[in-house]
């Protein structure tokens, strides 16, 4: 099969937050093919960051389609406001409702991409039903609510698991998985936390193909050369 194209969310959590217009016009200028955007709520993880008003913000900043990884408590009841406020993709946590299946049948009927994310040590046994309902699986690969953390290899088996998991269920559906050279589009997996050259490598191998990274590209001294080289893994 063709090597599926590989996405690249900078997360916005790393970037100048007095400066967020301009961050978001970076952003886009260096070839990234979305802006991640954390939202969370100081329970479902410690911290607090951005909310809708600051999404609004970012999205009249921008044309670049707006990943939004939302790390709260009871996220159908934002789902609306989020989507007013310009997101593109809509990523829950599995761990933060019981609604899971209805708060991703909400983002879709509201005609955005549903996402689904799943902490490092939420086991893979939980995925598999909800790949039919979904457009993409998030995968931690940090204990969420911080940048800067160390990438946790342990993920990595999920990762694969995760992969096949989706092909598997392709063939099912009638054979979309090619043989033979032919590309089609790929579910997608996202990794989230301590992505760099080297883990993103390990990620791709493993079947992910929508890379996050934070810390890794704004220390660069040139975030379009890391977006590239990212891109080119
Ligand atoms: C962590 C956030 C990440 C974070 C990644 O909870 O979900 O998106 O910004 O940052 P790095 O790449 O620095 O780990
Ligand atoms: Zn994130």
């Amino acid at each position: 099969m063709k090597k599926p194209n590989i996405q690249v969310c900078p997360s916005i959590l790393s970037a100048d937050f007095g400066r967020l217009a301009e961050e978001a016009g970076r952003i886009e200028k260096a070839g990234a093919d979305a802006i991640h955007v954390d939202i969370m709520d100081g329970h479902f993880v410690p911290n607090l960051t951005l909310g809708p008003r600051a999404l609004a913000a970012i999205n009249r900043a921008t044309d670049l389609f707006l990943d939004v990884h939302i790390m709260i408590y009871n996220p159908f009841d934002y789902i609306e406001e989020l989507v007013k406020a310009g997101a593109d993709r809509i990523t829950f946590h599995f761990e933060a409702t019981e609604d899971v299946e209805d708060t991703l049948a909400f983002i879709r009927k509201c005609g955005k991409k549903a996402g689904l994310a799943f902490r490092p040590e939420t086991s893979f046994s939980m995925i598999p039903k909800y790949l039919t309902q979904c457009d993409l699986i998030l995968l931690m690969t940090v204990s969420p609510g911080f940048g800067g953390q160390k990438f946790m290899p342990e993920v990595l088996e999920k990762v694969r698991l995760t992969r096949e998991a989706c092909d598997l269920r392709r063939i099912r559906q009638g054979g979309i998985v090619a043989e033979g050279g032919i590309s089609l589009p790929p579910f997608d997996i996202q990794v989230d936390g301590g992505i760099n050259l080297e883990t993103g490598k390990e990620c791709v191998k493993a079947g992910a193909n929508v890379l996050v990274s934070g810390n890794y590209l704004y220390g660069l001294p040139d975030l379009a050369a890391g977006v590239k080289s990212l891109k080119s893994l």
